[in-house]
């Protein structure tokens, strides 16, 4: 029995991107398992996901790039905006990295000049999401005719990022797509060898036509659905699930509260269990009074102020319930299952927050 722990079902990451991989038929899938893996463990997603069909992976940082590597020599792309250290650091683990202004393009070559290698480079062309990457087509062609140029460089692919992907109705994806083509079709021509990328698991899911030569998905590897919706009707299946333990049943008279601000009083005589994780764990104090917990196969209403260490479930006048018993943040438990969509709901958020805000002091363990 731990206190708290995530645990990592791995062979579902594997199903998950098995799954993707029929929707791609011949282009490639890259895993994203930046930030620790959307919180689920970097290396062994990683590790499943390529068991599972995908031949590349991609993270945001150097450190990420550097803790990751090239496992079994597969390709693996820094996607973020990285400062002069930060590129040695990536070029040092192998990584390929993002660019889109002529001159960081030069700076990555004299990087890779004093590393003894030739650095593979994706040039990010900004088609309306507005954040990283360059808006500006002219400019995006001349720096990959400059990487092609360039002895240091090897222009390894033309990509952007899709702003309202998950938003089914959104006409803005198809425009993004259409300005991206315009710009890969040019590059493809010149280049046929670099990679055409576009999509996220939202895409994939959505549009066929986003899918191109190479699709970078995260959040649908995890089993979460990028629509915010039950992912099993994607055929996604959940990957993690946060569990504790029921570490004290008492008694508590009409009146009594619960926790700091006693934000909760017992309505009627009835039981309190108290479980041993709180906001320190990841379990946002927004979700004092607003959450629910499976304690032998039932859901128990999170009744007080969610603190640092602890959490407390009313478990009503009468309880079988019994110190020791395990307790269920996220996952599922006998009938019931509790989605971390649902936990995004109650806080307002998206899915890709609720497990990346589970703290490092829940360890993550193979399911
Ligand atoms: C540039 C880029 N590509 C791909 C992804 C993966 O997106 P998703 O987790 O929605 O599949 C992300 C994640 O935010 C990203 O930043």
């Amino acid at each position: 029995m731990e206190r708290a722990v995530a645990r990592i079902d791995h062979d579902a990451v594997r199903a998950n991107c098995a799954r993707l991989k029929s929707e791609l038929g011949e282009a490639e899938l890259c895993a994203v398992v930046k930030a620790d893996g959307y919180g689920h463990g970097a290396e062994p997603c990683a590790r499943a996901a390529l068991a599972g069909g995908a031949t590349r992976l991609a993270v945001a940082t150097a450190s990420e790039a550097e803790q990751i590597g090239r496992l079994d020599g597969v390709p693996l792309l820094t996607m973020g905006a990285l400062t002069v250290e930060e590129v040695d650091v990536a070029l040092g683990a192998g990584s390929e990295l993002a660019l889109w202004r002529e001159e960081f393009r030069r700076l990555v070559a004299d990087r890779a000049r004093a590393q003894g290698v030739r650095a593979r480079v994706h040039v990010k062309y900004d088609s309306g999401m507005g954040r990283l990457g360059n808006a500006d087509p002219g400019e995006v062609l001349d720096l990959v005719r400059a990487c092609a140029e360039d002895p240091d460089l090897e222009p390894a692919g033309i990509w952007t990022h899709l702003a309202t992907a998950d938003e089914l109705d959104s006409t803005y994806f198809d425009e993004q797509l259409d300005r991206f083509e315009e710009v890969a079709t040019v590059v493809k021509a010149d280049h046929p060898e670099v990679l055409v990328h576009a999509a996220n698991s939202a895409a994939v899911l959505r549009d066929r036509r986003s899918h191109y030569e190479m699709a970078r998905c995260g959040v649908a590897i995890y089993g979460l659905d990028p629509f915010q919706r039950d992912p099993t009707e994607q055929g996604l299946v959940p990957a993690l699930s946060l569990r504790s333990h029921v570490a004290d049943v008492k008694r508590f008279p009409a009146g009594a509260g619960a926790g700091y601000g006693r934000r909760w009083k017992a309505p009627v005589d009835t039981w309190v269990g108290v479980i041993p994780l709180g906001y320190g764990d990841g379990v946002r104090r927004a979700l004092t009074n607003n959450a629910e917990v499976l304690v032998r196969g039932r859901r128990h209403p999170l009744v007080g102020t969610v603190s640092m260490d602890n959490i407390t479930i009313d478990l009503g006048p009468e309880t079988d319930v019994e110190p020791g018993d395990e307790a269920v943040l996220i996952g599922r438990q006998g009938e019931e299952a509790i989605l971390a969509e649902e936990w995004a709901t109650r806080l307002d958020t998206i899915n890709y927050e609720v497990t990346c805000g589970i703290s490092t002091r829940v360890p993550r363990r193979s399911a």
